[in-house]
């Protein structure tokens, strides 16, 4: 993952660089918003922006959201000043970064953004003849679409063919469609030119001319407009694209990979997604069955989460128990391997003895895994959308035994906005959890 940092040098922030680093971070530090923007802008893209709480955070926000360049911002500053922090998530950074800096946080804010290094686990004879058709088609310049039910590591294997690729020393640069609002998508493929829009205050580079060379994954390729659509067949036929409101097309010399967890076949059906394009996507078809047709993939990987997140938490490694195989493999996994790590990382913080026991097993509430039949959704109805919210929180909670770093990524909010929430409820006088003991979480994320 590419981490761009905007601010002066400083002893703490090189301690959290060297963290960052060691979890397979690249990093570029540029001293000013000003000299951040012109990176974004030239198409040296990066996954997350770590600015100086001091630096006008507010003015590259807006600068950001008006250049339509979709990055993640978070703050960085020393732990005290409190006032810097609220200032810097009220200006629009999605997370405060305390100094000195936490091993943990680090981790799960590099986490949220995505990371880049992850082993492929296999031993199924299904994903061995897959991952040999990957191997084998990978040199080629064929586009390649992925598709598997949500979880089964779409992503990974599209990473897996770039590394078998003969574009394996260039750039792979992955768009999520699904993520990036409709609105910016355009101009984060294809760029635009000065002028393009109010806003478009110099020429910026898209994905598409940022992966020339290399690869450029489209993530949940289903998710876009049909406007879109109709520049991204072109793109791939004509293998040229056009900058938004540029005069002349530019020529892209890239490796196309897109996935999906929706049939794209009915998609088309549907009218939703066009045709033309599903088949120039589309070939060579990749699929990734779902964790429960892979059996002989269960057992390894349970270990390798096992030992991933022992090690993560500063845990001493355990073995899986046989009666915990036993009720693993009694899962239906509807969210495929994502669903295994997670159940595997609360077991790593359940477990009690010499071993991971079955006790420590837990599906997770609400998750993929529990059936939500019209009964839940009569027990939801009648209650408020606050009611609802604050109990999810609170389950989600007792979980991840109050650590609120893990909550907060599982419910897909930022740490700052799970602590507001658990003072808002503890005025109310409603009990809350205790903030875990034990796991690292950093004083200053405690409420
Ligand atoms: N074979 C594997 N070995 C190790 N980890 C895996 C494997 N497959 C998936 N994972 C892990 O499971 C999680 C989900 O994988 P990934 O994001 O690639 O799935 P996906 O199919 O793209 O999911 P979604 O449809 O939700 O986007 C990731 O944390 C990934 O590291
Ligand atoms: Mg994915």
């Amino acid at each position: 993952m590419r981490v761009l940092i905007v601010g002066g040098h400083d002893d703490q922030l090189a301690t959290a660089i060297g963290m960052a680093v060691e979890r397979g971070a690249t990093l570029r530090h540029v001293l000013s918003p000003e000299a951040g923007l012109q990176e974004l802008r030239a198409g040296r893209g990066a996954d997350l922006v770590l600015i100086d709480v001091a630096a006008d955070i507010g003015g590259l926000i807006r600068a950001l959201a008006a250049e339509r360049i979709f990055v993640p911002v978070v703050a960085y500053g020393v732990h005290t000043d409190a006032r810097a922090a609220v200032a810097a998530v009220r200006a629009g950074a999605r997370e405060f970064l305390p100094l000195p800096p936490d091993p943990e946080l680090i981790a799960a804010i590099l986490e949220a953004v995505g990371d880049d290094r992850r082993e492929l686990v296999f031993e199924d004879r299904a994903m061995h003849e897959l991952l040999g058709l990957a191997r084998q088609i990978a040199p080629s310049e064929a586009s390649v679409l992925i598709t598997g039910e949500s979880g089964t590591g779409k992503e990974m294997l599209a990473r897996y063919v770039h590394e078998h690729s003969r574009r394996a020393e260039r750039a792979f640069v992955s768009v999520n469609c699904a993520a990036i609002p409709e609105n910016l998508l355009e101009s984060e493929l294809f760029g635009h030119e000065k002028g393009a829009f109010t806003g478009a205050t110099a020429r910026r580079i898209g994905k598409f001319e940022e992966a020339s060379g290399g690869t450029l994954l489209l993530d949940e390729v289903s998710e876009m407009d049909p406007r879109l659509q109709a520049k991204l067949l072109r793109a791939i036929q004509e293998r040229e694209i056009d900058r938004v409101g540029g005069g002349r097309p530019i020529k892209v010399d890239i490796r196309l990979i897109a996935t999906s967890n929706r049939d794209l076949e009915a998609e088309v059906t549907a009218g939703r997604f066009r045709e033309d394009l599903l088949f120039r996507l589309n070939v060579v078809n990749l699929h990734l069955p779902p964790l429960r047709e892979r059996p002989a993939d269960l057992g390894p990987l349970a270990e390798h989460f096992g030992r991933k997140y022992a090690q993560a938490n500063g845990l001493p490694a355990r073995p899986l128990s046989e009666p915990a195989r036993a009720r693993l493999r009694q899962q239906p996994w509807k969210g495929n391997v994502r669903e295994l790590e997670n159940c595997m990382h609360r077991a790593v913080l359940l477990a009690t003895g010499d071993e991971i026991g079955p006790e420590a097993i837990l599906l997770q509430a609400g998750g993929p895994g529990r059936p939500r039949g019209p009964a839940g959704a009569l027990a939801l109805v009648g209650r408020t959308v606050a009611e609802v919210e604050r109990d999810l929180i609170l389950e989600t909670l007792q979980h991840t035994l109050g650590n609120r770093t893990h909550a907060a990524t599982i419910l897909g909010i930022s740490i700052r906005t799970l602590r507001n929430k658990l003072h808002q409820y503890g005025d109310e006088g409603r009990p809350i959890p205790p903030p875990a003991g034990g796991f690292g979480e950093p004083a200053a994320n405690r409420a």
